[in-house]
């Protein structure tokens, strides 16, 4: 295959993976892509994990079959309950979302991560958090938010941040849910605290395993130089949305993210 010439699917239970796909969209000048939202079964983060493992794997497979390259699962949920059964599943090299915990830790002393009830309780979580001893982390599971941003996001409400946020119980926040990404600056600006999330270190992650670490790197830069309307050209033709409600991830996609 040609250098840089991939097909990238991206899968997420609904619009968080919107985040990601934009940050992947960034550090792969070159990639298409597609896009795969479940917005009908969303939110995952509270299903028992066979039904997020079924949805996950029908979910791949769509885009396999589309013909993706690679996939990344732009779900912190669905990454903990299953990447390693999405990987035995399908031939293609399959990256996951997790949450941003290293580069806060490296950063902060207590570190607070809002994640998905799922992602929260997860084995997966615990073992990250465990490399970094002499940290203090604060887990809270928040079972509304994601639904509450499928419900406003697309339809330009705002999302009442005040009745879903816990207050603040550490330094710095770590956003375990893709979803939340969508909301970053206005939870940083509720907080008044550094935030993290997931999205550049997956698709740095991306560009590893397709071979096109660093050397891309400094092109990152270029999307934010580009006029509005070139720029908006420019994504068209790079991303197709899959699904039944591709018409709502697309919308909000170059609605809400492209332009950010
Ligand atoms: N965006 C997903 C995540 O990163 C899942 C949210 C949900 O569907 O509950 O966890």
């Amino acid at each position: 295959m040609e250098k840089g010439n991939f097909t990238v699917g991206v899968f997420d239970s609904g619009l968080g993976g919107l985040s990601v796909l934009a940050a992947c969209m960034r550090r792969l000048p070159d990639a298409k892509f597609c896009y795969l939202g479940d917005n009908e079964h969303a939110p995952y983060g509270a299903l028992p994990e066979h039904a997020v493992r079924s949805l996950v794997l029908r979910g791949v497979k769509r885009l396999t079959e589309y013909g993706a390259d690679a996939v990344v699962l732009a779900c912190n949920t669905a990454t903990v309950v299953c990447i390693e059964e999405v990987r035995r599943t399908f031939q293609v090299p399959v990256v996951g979302v997790e949450p941003a915990v290293k580069p806060a830790a490296l950063r902060y002393l207590r570190v607070q991560v809002l994640a998905t009830p799922l992602t929260a309780r997860s084995a997966r979580l615990a073992r990250l958090i465990s490399r970094f001893p002499e940290r203090e982390f604060i887990v809270t599971p928040l079972p509304h938010l994601a639904a509450a941003i499928e419900e406003a996001l697309p339809y330009g409400k705002r999302v009442d941040l005040q009745k879903e946020l816990p207050p603040a119980r550490g330094d710095c926040i770590v956003l375990g849910c893709t979803h939340y990404a969508l909301l970053r600056r206005e939870i940083a600006a509720f907080y008044g605290q550094e935030v993290f999330d997931g999205a550049e270190g997956t698709a740095e992650r991306l560009a590893d395993v397709l071979g096109m670490g660093n050397e891309n790197h400094l092109r990152t830069l270029c999307n934010h130089e580009r006029p509005r309307e070139n720029l908006f050209g420019y994504h068209k033709k790079r991303v197709v949305f899959l699904g039944n409600s591709a018409k709502l991830n697309e919308v909000t996609y170059f609605t809400n993210i492209c332009f950010q």
